[in-house]
C-alpha cells in the first residue's frame, strides 16, 4: 500500500470521526432543549452558556440568588452548549428527586472518583446498599458516644494554639485550623489513628484537600475539563494527579499501618476487648454471606471517602458557626450562659450534656440553613420524575439540588438573610415542609454522619464559648461563600477572640 493511500484513508478516517461526534452532540443537544423546555431560566449565550455569568468565582451567589427569585421552583442553567441542569430551588420540586434512588450524576461526582474512589458517597445499587448496611454499625450511638472525649481533646488542642496565636495577633483565619482539629479527629475516632497533625503542623492532606476541592469546582467551568483527555494534558490536570497522589499516600499509610497491625494476632485480641470496633476494623475485617471482604480497592475508596466528608465537610459547619455567632453577639452570649448552666463548674463537656445543648441547637441548625457546609447534591435522573405542577423531567436528566437556595427561597423563608435561630423553635418548626431545611440531604441517600457532625460542633462550639469571646476582624475582608463541594470563603474567615478571664483554662 503506497503512503498516499494510508494518508487518505486516515484522513477519511478523522473526518468521519468527527462527523459522528458533532453529530452526537448536536443530536445531545436537541434533546436536552426538548427536555428543559417546560423549564424557563436565564437566555444562554450560544456558545458559553451561562457560564460567563457565573464568573468571578466570588459574585457566583449575588447571582444565581437573583435567577432563584425569578424562576421560583427550578431552572436550567447550560455549562456551555452541549451540557445543561436543572437547578432545584424549592422543597417540593426537591423531595420527589430524593425520594428515589437515582444514581450519582456523571458530571460533578465521576470526576471525584479518581481521588475518592466509588465508596459510599458515589456507589449506587446493591453495592452502595451492601455498603451502607456495611458501615451503618459504625455509627450507633454507643459508638459515637466513645467518640466524645476524643473530640473534646482535639479541640483543646486547638484552643491552646488559638490562645498563642492571640498574644502575638489581631485576629485568626479560622479555615486550616478548624480543618486539622476536625482531620485529627476523624482520625482518632474512625481509625484510631494519632496523628498529632495539629501540632506537628502536618497539614499536606489538607492542603491537598483544599487544592482538590478547588480543582474540581474550577473544572465544571473550564471548558477543557468537560473532556478527560483534554483535561488530562492540561495544568490543571496535572495539579489535580498531583494533589490525589497527596491525598492516596496519606490514607495509604493508614490502611497498611493497621493491616500490619491486625496481622499480629494479640491486636485482634484486643480488637475484642475494645468497647467498639472502629470504622477501619469493620472495612478490614468484614465478611459478607459468602464470606468475602471488601477488596483493597473497596477498602481504599472508604478510606479516602470518610477521611475527606469526615472532616471537610464538619470544618466548614463549625467556621461558619463561629462566624455567625461573632456576628450576632447576643445570641452567642445566649449560647454561652447555656452552656455555662449545663456544666456547672466542670470545664469540659460530656456525652450527657449534647442533648441539654437546645438553644445551641437552634443556632447551629440556623448557620446550617445560610451556610449549608454541602451547598448542594445531585443526581442523573434513571426515569422521569413529574413534579406537583405537572411539569415533568424526563429520563437521563442531571438535576442539582441545591441546598443552598432552598435554605434561602423567600417563599418558603421569611427574611431568608436574617440570621434567626428561633425559626427551630418546635413551635415554628410544626408547619414547615419536610424539605425546606436539608443541610444533610433526604431520603434513602442521606449523611450517614449526621450524628457525628452535629456531635463535633456541638462539642466545638461549648469549648470555644467557654474560653473565647468572639467578634469580627472588620478591618478584613468579611467571608464571601463560594460552593466549592464544600461551602467555602472566598476571603477566609476572620475572628478576633478574648480570652474569658472566668474561664477554666
Ligand atoms: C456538617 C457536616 C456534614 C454535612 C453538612 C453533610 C452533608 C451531607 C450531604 C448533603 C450528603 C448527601 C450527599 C449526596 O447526595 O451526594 C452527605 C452524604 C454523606 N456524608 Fe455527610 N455531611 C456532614 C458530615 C459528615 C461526616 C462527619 C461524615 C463521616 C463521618 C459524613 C459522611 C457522609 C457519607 C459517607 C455520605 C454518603 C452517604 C450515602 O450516599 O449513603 N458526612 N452528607
Ligand atoms: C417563631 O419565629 C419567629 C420569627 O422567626 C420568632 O419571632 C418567634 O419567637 C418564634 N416562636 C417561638 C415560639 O420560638
Amino acid at each position: 500500500m503506497d503512503l498516499s493511500r494510508v494518508w487518505h484513508l486516515a484522513a477519511v478516517f478523522c473526518l468521519t470521526y468527527i462527523l459522528i461526534k458533532v453529530i452526537q452532540l448536536h443530536r445531545g443537544r436537541q434533546m436536552l432543549l426538548k427536555a428543559l423546555n417546560s423549564f424557563p431560566g436565564p437566555a444562554p449565550h450560544w456558545l458559553y452558556g451561562n457560564l460567563r455569568e457565573l464568573s468571578p468565582i466570588s459574585a457566583i451567589y449575588r447571582k444565581v440568588e437573583r435567577w432563584s427569585c425569578l424562576y421560583p421552583f427550578a431552572y436550567p442553567l447550560w455549562f456551555g452548549r452541549f451540557t445543561a441542569c436543572l437547578i432545584i430551588t424549592h422543597p417540593d420540586y426537591a423531595k420527589p428527586v430524593l425520594a428515589g434512588m437515582e444514581p450519582k450524576d456523571s458530571y460533578g461526582y465521576r470526576n471525584i472518583i479518581p481521588w475518592i474512589g466509588k465508596g459510599l458517597l458515589v456507589l449506587h445499587g446493591p453495592k452502595w446498599a451492601q455498603h451502607r448496611k456495611l458501615l451503618t454499625p459504625g455509627f450507633h450511638f454507643s459508638v459515637l458516644k466513645s467518640y466524645v472525649p476524643l473530640i473534646v481533646d482535639s479541640v483543646k488542642v486547638m484552643l491552646n494554639k488559638w490562645e498563642e496565636l492571640i498574644m502575638q495577633e489581631k485576629s485568626v483565619e479560622l479555615s486550616e485550623h478548624v480543618s486539622l482539629m476536625t482531620l485529627d479527629s476523624i482520625m482518632k475516632c474512625a481509625f484510631s489513628h494519632n496523628s498529632n497533625c495539629q501540632i506537628y503542623k502536618e497539614n499536606s492532606y489538607v492542603q491537598a484537600v483544599f487544592e482538590l476541592c478547588f480543582l474540581l469546582y474550577a473544572r465544571m467551568f473550564y471548558i477543557v475539563g468537560q473532556s478527560d483527555f483534554l483535561y488530562w494534558f492540561s495544568p490543571h490536570g496535572f495539579r489535580f494527579r498531583k494533589a490525589c497522589q497527596v491525598a492516596h499516600l496519606h490514607t495509604e499509610k493508614i490502611i497498611k499501618e493497621r493491616k500490619k497491625a491486625l496481622k499480629v494476632e494479640d491486636e485482634l485480641q484486643k480488637i475484642e476487648k475494645k468497647r467498639y470496633l472502629d470504622f477501619l476494623d469493620i472495612l478490614l475485617c468484614s465478611k459478607d454471606e459468602n464470606g468475602i471482604g471488601l477488596s483493597d480497592e473497596e477498602v481504599r475508596a472508604e478510606v479516602d471517602t470518610f477521611m475527606f466528608e469526615g472532616h471537610d465537610t464538619t470544618a466548614s459547619g463549625i467556621s461558619w458557626l463561629l462566624y455567625c455567632l461573632a456576628q450576632n453577639p447576643e445570641h452567642q452570649q445566649r449560647c454561652r450562659e447555656e452552656i455555662k448552666t449545663i456544666l456547672g463548674d466542670r470545664d469540659t463537656i460530656e456525652w450527657d450534656d449534647l442533648n441539654k445543648m437546645t438553644y445551641c441547637t437552634l443556632c447551629i441548625k440556623e448557620t446550617l440553613r445560610l451556610y449549608p457546609a454541602v451547598p448542594g447534591v445531585s443526581r442523573e435522573l434513571s426515569k422521569p420524575v413529574t413534579f406537583f405542577d405537572g411539569k415533568t423531567l424526563s429520563e437521563g436528566s442531571w438535576a442539582v439540588i441545591s441546598i443552598h437556595l432552598i435554605h434561602k427561597n423567600p417563599s418558603i423563608w421569611d427574611n431568608p438573610e436574617v440570621f434567626d435561630p428561633l425559626r427551630f423553635s418546635p413551635e415554628n418548626m410544626s408547619n414547615r415542609h419536610s424539605h425546606a431545611f436539608l443541610p444533610f440531604s433526604a431520603g434513602p441517600r442521606n449523611c450517614i454522619g449526621q450524628q457525628f457532625a452535629m456531635n463535633e460542633m456541638k462539642v466545638a462550639l461549648a469549648m470555644t464559648l467557654l474560653r473565647f469571646e468572639l467578634s469580627l476582624d472588620l478591618s478584613k475582608p468579611q467571608p464571601v461563600p463560594i460552593p466549592q463541594i464544600v461551602l467555602r470563603s472566598h476571603t477566609g474567615i476572620h475572628l478576633c477572640l478574648k480570652k474569658l478571664e472566668f474561664s477554666a483554662a
